[in-house]
C-alpha cells in the first residue's frame, strides 16, 4: 500500500508516495533519487545512512518512511551551498579523512549535528558523536582531526 509523506527535505517541501514498508533511507535513496545517503549494512551497525531528523542524527535504515512526515530531513546534498562544499566536507578532504568515501556523508552530518549542538567538542565528544559510524578505510584519527580544525576555524572565526 502507498501513503503519500510529506516532509521537509534539505529545505524543501517535499510530498512524495511511499510503500508502508519503506525506510527512510528507501524514500531518499529510491523514491527522491538523493543517493548520497548510502546503504551498507540496512539494519543500524554502521552509520553509513546516517542523515539528520530535526536536527538529530539517526540510521535512516532504522527509521520507517511513515515516520517522516511533518519532520524536517537533511541529507549530505544539502549540505553544498551555491556548489561550495560545507567546511566538515572540506576539511575532510583537506585532512585525507576521507578514501573510498563511502562512509563519508554519514560522517559529515553526524558531525555536523555535533557542532550545531557543541561548537566546541574536545577530542572524546567528537569520538563519541562518530562512535556509530564505521570506516572501513582510514581509520579514525584524521576524520577527528578533520572535525577538531573545523571547530577550531569556529572558534577563531
Ligand atoms: Fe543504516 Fe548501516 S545502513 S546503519
Ligand atoms: Fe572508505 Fe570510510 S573512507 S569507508
Amino acid at each position: 500500500m502507498k501513503t503519500l509523506v510529506t516532509c521537509n527535505v534539505n529545505g524543501e517541501e517535499t510530498s512524495v508516495l511511499a510503500d508502508t514498508r519503506d525506510t527512510l533511507l528507501d524514500l531518499l535513496r529510491d523514491r527522491l533519487g538523493l543517493t548520497g545517503t548510502k546503504e551498507g549494512c540496512g539494519n543500524g551497525n554502521c552509520g553509513t545512512c546516517t542523515v539528520l531528523m530535526d536536527g538529530a542524527p539517526v540510521n535512516a535504515c532504522l527509521v520507517l518512511a511513515l515516520e517522516a512526515p511533518g519532520r524536517a530531513i537533511t541529507t549530505v546534498e544539502g549540505l553544498a551551498v551555491a556548489g561550495e562544499l560545507h567546511p566538515l566536507q572540506r576539511a575532510l578532504v583537506q585532512h585525507c579523512g576521507t578514501q573510498c568515501g563511502f562512509c563519508t556523508p554519514g560522517i559529515v552530518l553526524a558531525a555536523k549535528a555535533l557542532l550545531d549542538e557543541n561548537p566546541r567538542p574536545n577530542e572524546a565528544q567528537i569520538r563519541h558523536a562518530i562512535a556509530g559510524n564505521l570506516c572501513r578505510c582510514t581509520g579514525y584519527g584524521k576524520i577527528v582531526e578533520a572535525i577538531a580544525a573545523v571547530a577550531a576555524a569556529r572558534e577563531q572565526g
